[in-house]
């Protein structure tokens, strides 16, 4: 897992709780409370969604919620900004295929 244990500036990680994510089918550990995008990143999963019209793989962009290039299905619900949506526990977190569309809720 790739993550920053001990940041030369922030210093070291804070503690959180370990979680579990669902994440297009595979079960995977976050912190609670982290973003998506960085629990993702962390695993080495890039790729969020595919575009709508040339079919590209997109992902982290702005990282501050502007641009739209990290959006995912959520919990059934499409559109949801990864870089800025923290984790919870049980999320079900699916790649999204162009504009997306609504599932189930769990
Ligand atoms: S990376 Fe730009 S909105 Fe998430």
């Amino acid at each position: 897992m790739k993550r920053i244990s001990d940041h030369p500036i922030l210093g070291p990680l804070p503690e959180a709780r370990e979680v579990w994510i669902t994440v297009d089918g595979e079960r995977l550990q976050a912190r609670e409370g982290e973003p998506i995008l960085a629990a993702l990143l962390a695993h080495g999963i890039h790729v969020q969604n595919i575009s709508r019209k040339k079919k590209a793989p997109r992902g982290l962009f702005c990282g501050i919620g502007r641009c739209t290039g990290c959006v995912m299905t959520v919990d059934g619900v499409p559109n949801v900004r990864t870089c800025v949506t923290p984790v919870r526990d049980g999320m079900v977190i699916e790649t999204q295929e162009g504009l997306g569309k609504w599932g189930d809720r769990k």
